[in-house]
């Protein structure tokens, strides 16, 4: 292949979801128990570059400016070997990879990330992938990436196998008055992986069948809101699903949880705001961090309730953003 010496760049940005994924059916392929549905943000993603070089003897990974070991970047190793398998190919790669996330850290996501490194990768290696195809691919890293190709509304449909599991957009262009304002609580890694805590989840929690009932009926009325532009149902059924997925972590056994006590605060101060008749909703992932749902006429009082209780560098405000995008 006359192209495979080419670096590729691509740049994906990293995703909230409003109906969660929990669980898997199939744990090596990473195909869902169930549907999710997610938005896209705007200004978190990741850039990555990616060159194959047949006289490298092992990948080289730099991410953020530091050289991976291997034990770092052995995911990224997998996920490099699954794309060498299917373009047929036995050559390593320079990978150069850098997380925008405007604080730093705290918002670092795999669904950017493996998103990204999917583009790049796939389209170095001489692999000219749909978006569908694409999407089946960076599932292939997180089950959160699969949406991450996809802008603004994303609903991932979970198939049966690794054709059928992929994700396609609801909205890619969000033209009515979405806001979100992320509340960073902490900034280092979580203790308890996605991975591990939805495994431990699915084999014992009592609720977990429960879970699956009320989101199957929650991700039809999320779309719902969403065709309607409907901000306080779309809120609402967000924040209402959020706390059901959490629910199975403190259900589990053993039991955990994601939140810390920063994360309770803010939660409450999103209850707070409500009770001033301002609407707002929360989200969270599996991290302490809380994600703000908020329409433009409140945004500034969001923001500033929430620079009060945390500090000025812990709140970034956010829209809607774009799909996965080549920079060269
Ligand atoms: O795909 P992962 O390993 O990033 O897990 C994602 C899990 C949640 O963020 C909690 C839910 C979701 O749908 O993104």
């Amino acid at each position: 292949n006359t192209n495979i010496n080419r670096t590729q760049k691509a740049r994906a940005h990293t995703n909230i979801a409003l109906i969660k994924y929990w669980g898997k059916a199939d744990e090596q392929l990473i195909i869902p128990e169930d549907n999710s549905l997610s938005l896209t943000l705007k200004d978190f993603y990741t850039d990555t570059e990616v060159r194959f070089d047949k006289d490298l003897t092992a990948d080289e990974i730099v991410f953020n400016n530091h050289l991976m070991n291997k034990a770092e970047s052995q995911k990224m190793i997998n996920f490099l070997n699954i794309v060498r398998q299917k373009a047929q190919q036995n050559i390593f790669a320079h990978v150069k990879t850098q997380n925008n996330i405007p604080t730093a850290a705290g918002l670092a996501s795999s669904a950017s990330g493996f998103a990204a490194l999917a583009a790049a990768s796939s389209k170095a290696i001489g692999l000219d992938l749909s978006r569908k195809d694409l999407s089946r691919l960076a599932r292939r890293g997180s089950g959160s990436a699969t949406r991450s190709i996809f802008g603004g509304f994303v609903e991932w449909e979970k198939g049966n196998n690794d054709q059928t599991s992929f994700a396609k957009p609801i909205e890619e262009n969000v033209d009515w008055d979405v806001n979100l304002v992320a509340v960073i609580t902490n900034r280092h890694e979580k203790k308890i992986s996605s991975r591990r805590g939805m495994k431990i989840s699915k084999a014992t929690s009592p609720y977990y069948q429960a879970f699956k009932q009320v989101t199957s009926r929650d991700l039809i009325t999320m779309k719902k809101a969403i065709s309607n532009h409907d901000f306080d149902l779309m809120g609402h059924t967000a924040e209402e699903n959020a706390m059901k997925m959490h629910a199975l972590t403190f259900s589990s056994d053993p039991s955990f949880t994601y939140f810390n006590g920063d994360t309770l605060k803010a939660m409450q101060l999103v209850h707070e705001l409500r009770n001033e008749g301002i609407n707002c909703y929360f989200t969270i992932d599996a991290g302490p961090n809380v994600k703000v749902l908020v329409q433009h006429d409140n945004l500034k009082k969001v923001i500033r309730k929430f620079k009060t209780a945390f500090g000025q560098s812990n709140v970034v405000a956010t829209v809607p953003g774009p799909g996965i995008e080549y920079l060269n």
